[in-house]
C-alpha cells in the first residue's frame, strides 16, 4: 500500500514537471540545415512580439511567419543555430531577454541609443520611419497637428517615445496599447484622432483593411531608424555569429530575396 502511494506521488511529480515544460507550447522551431554537418550547435529561444505585420505575425495556422522569422532563419542556417521562437509581449520583451527566457529577439525593435545601454544589437537588418494613421476625412496634416488631439501608441515604442516628446510623456492625450494593431484598431471605437507607428507596419494595416478607410501622413522631422537583432548586452559571441550571418546573407542574395518577397522591390531601388 505504501509503495503505491510513493509510486502515485511520483507520478504526479512527473506529471506536473511535465506540466511546467510546456509554457513555451507556442514555440516553433526551425532548425538551420547549416552546412550539413548534422551537428546542431546552439538552441537559441527567440522572442518576438507576433503583432507586428509584415515582420512577424500568427498565421492562422498558428505558426509564426514574417520578415524578420526569415531574415534569422536564414541568418540561423548560415551559421547552423538552431531556433525557437517564442511569442512575446512586446511590454515584456526586453525583460525576458535581460532574464534569461531569451536568447535572442527579433521584432523590428529600432537601435537607440537608450536601448544600447542594456542591450546589445546587430548591425542593422531594415531601415523605418515613424508614420502617422487617421481616418481618411481627417484634418490632420503633419506631426505638429497632433497637439491637442488624442493619439494612440504602442507602449514603449519608438512611436510612444516620438509622441511622448510632442506631447509630454504625462500626457493625458496619450493613449497607450499593448499592440499597434489594437491601437489603430481602436482609434476609431475610441475617439482617438491618429495613430504613430512604424511606417511598414501602418502601411500593411491600411491595405489589409480598406474598410477602416484610415490615410497615412508622412512627416519628414521623424528621424530614420534602423532594426537590429537583440543580444543580452555583453554577448559578444552571438552577437558576432549574427553580424556574420547578417553579412552572408547580404552578401549571397538571400537577404534580397526575402526582402522582395515582403516588399516586392530590391532593398534601395525606389
Ligand atoms: N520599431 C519600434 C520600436 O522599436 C516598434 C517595434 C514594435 N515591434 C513589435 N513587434 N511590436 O520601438
Amino acid at each position: 500500500k505504501g509503495k503505491l502511494g510513493f509510486l502515485v506521488v511520483a507520478l504526479l511529480l512527473v506529471l506536473v514537471a511535465a506540466g511546467c515544460g510546456q509554457d513555451s507550447s507556442d514555440g516553433q522551431t526551425g532548425s538551420g540545415e547549416g552546412n550539413g554537418s548534422g551537428e546542431a550547435t546552439q538552441k537559441l529561444v527567440v522572442g518576438t512580439d507576433a503583432a507586428y505585420a509584415p515582420f512577424e505575425y500568427v498565421e492562422p495556422s498558428g505558426d509564426i511567419a514574417g520578415f524578420d522569422i526569415d531574415i534569422l532563419s536564414a541568418i540561423a542556417e548560415e551559421e547552423n543555430l538552431e531556433l525557437d521562437f517564442q511569442n512575446t509581449a512586446w511590454e515584456g520583451i526586453f525583460l525576458a531577454l535581460q532574464n534569461g527566457e531569451r536568447d535572442v529577439l527579433i521584432s523590428a525593435v529600432t537601435i537607440t541609443e537608450e536601448r544600447q545601454q542594456d542591450m546589445d544589437f546587430t548591425d542593422s537588418y531594415f531601415e523605418a520611419t515613424q508614420l502617422i494613421a487617421v481616418p481618411a476625412d481627417s484634418d490632420i496634416e503633419s506631426f505638429a497637428d497632433l497637439e491637442g488631439k488624442k493619439v494612440g501608441v504602442q507602449t514603449g515604442t519608438t512611436g510612444d517615445i516620438a509622441v511622448s516628446g510632442l506631447l509630454g510623456a504625462t500626457s493625458n492625450d496619450i493613449n497607450r496599447y499593448e499592440s499597434t494593431p489594437v491601437a489603430l484598431m481602436e482609434m476609431v471605437n475610441q475617439g482617438i484622432d491618429a495613430v504613430v507607428a512604424d511606417n511598414v507596419v501602418i502601411l500593411e494595416y491600411i491595405k489589409n483593411n480598406p474598410d477602416a478607410n484610415f490615410k497615412s501622413i508622412h512627416d519628414d522631422s521623424f528621424d530614420v531608424e534602423n532594426y537590429g537583432i537583440v543580444v543580452k548586452k555583453g554577448n559578444t559571441e552571438l552577437l558576432d555569429t549574427l553580424n556574420s550571418g547578417l553579412a552572408k546573407i547580404k552578401e549571397n542574395g538571400k537577404y534580397d530575396e526575402i526582402y522582395s518577397k515582403y516588399f516586392g522591390e530590391e532593398p534601395g531601388e525606389e
